[in-house]
């Protein structure tokens, strides 16, 4: 059952959407890749619109993109006076560049923020309910994640004569049942999330190429991130096969 969306004044959502798309290999950036016949990133505009939770929609796009920002302003209006208001800014060159970008572009007031990648179009509603519900509760950070199947290890190159047998070598393996792996919207109050980019902001490369997701910088300052069911429709469009098989749910739940 879906619950009843709960618009909340003050919460923005920050849609990432200045990625290149370069393993996708269509050319252009990853938020136009046509899905069902439309562009990533009208996708997710539509899904966080529809949503219901957002008073304020801020989307990162490339820099020098014209097509991506006319897209946005496209929606705007055709969603019509119930839309969300919008606003466009350039990204960076990380994904945390490009949070940032749009966080500083956020209205003043802006008392939650839900970041969410372009890349996860099907991003259910339901979802979007669920990480909103979790602040208006009370908690400073919350993610979606769905329980992880594969098994996962670790793994170190070889050296020496092992480099001979394969590339790489297992170093352990991690208890599946504690794994999870994480999706989007992940939610945050205002505050916490500022502060948690801007102590980012000061890592040296090396430690900052390693941000994945924003959670992982809250989680860095010793803040609980709390964990909401997410949705294996929330699949984030990377490679080819991913595209694939969002075409197919995409066709089998009939939304273009
Ligand atoms: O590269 P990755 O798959 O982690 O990208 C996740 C999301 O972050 C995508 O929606 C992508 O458009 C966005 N992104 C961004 N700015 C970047 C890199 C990625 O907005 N510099």
């Amino acid at each position: 059952m879906t619950d009843a969306p709960r618009p909340a004044a003050e919460l923005a959502v920050v849609i990432v959407a200045a990625g290149s798309g370069t393993r996708l290999g269509y050319g252009m950036p990853k938020a136009l890749v046509p899905l069902g016949g439309a562009p990533l990133l009208l996708h997710a505009l539509r899904g966080v619109a529809g949503s219901g939770v957002a008073s304020q929609i801020c989307v990162a796009v490339p820099a020098g993109d014209a097509e991506l920002g006319g897209l946005c302003r496209t929606f705007a209006e055709e969603y019509g006076a119930d839309a969300p208001a919008i606003t466009v800014v350039e990204g960076g060159e990380t994904r945390a560049d490009s949070v940032r970008a749009a966080l500083a572009a956020l209205a003043p007031g802006t008392a939650q923020v839900l970041v969410h990648d372009a890349a996860r179009p099907l991003a259910p509603a339901d979802v979007f309910h669920r990480v909103a519900d979790a602040l208006t509760r009370g908690a400073h950070a919350v993610i979606p994640a769905v329980p992880v199947v594969d098994t996962i290890k670790s793994t170190a190159p070889t050296e020496g004569e092992s480099a001979g047998i394969a590339a790489e070598v297992v170093t352990g393996t991690a208890v599946r049942e504690q794994l999870r792996a994480v999706q989007t919207p992940q939610g945050f109050d205002a505050a916490t999330l500022l502060r948690a980019h801007e102590v980012a902001a000061g890592w040296p490369d090396e430690q900052a190429a390693g941000i994945t997701d924003d959670a992982m910088l809250v989680e860095s300052l010793g803040i609980p991130v709390y964990v909401v069911p997410g949705d294996l429709r929330s699949l984030k469009i990377t490679t080819p096969t991913d595209h694939v098989l969002a075409e197919a749910l995409l066709s089998v739940e009939g939304a273009a």
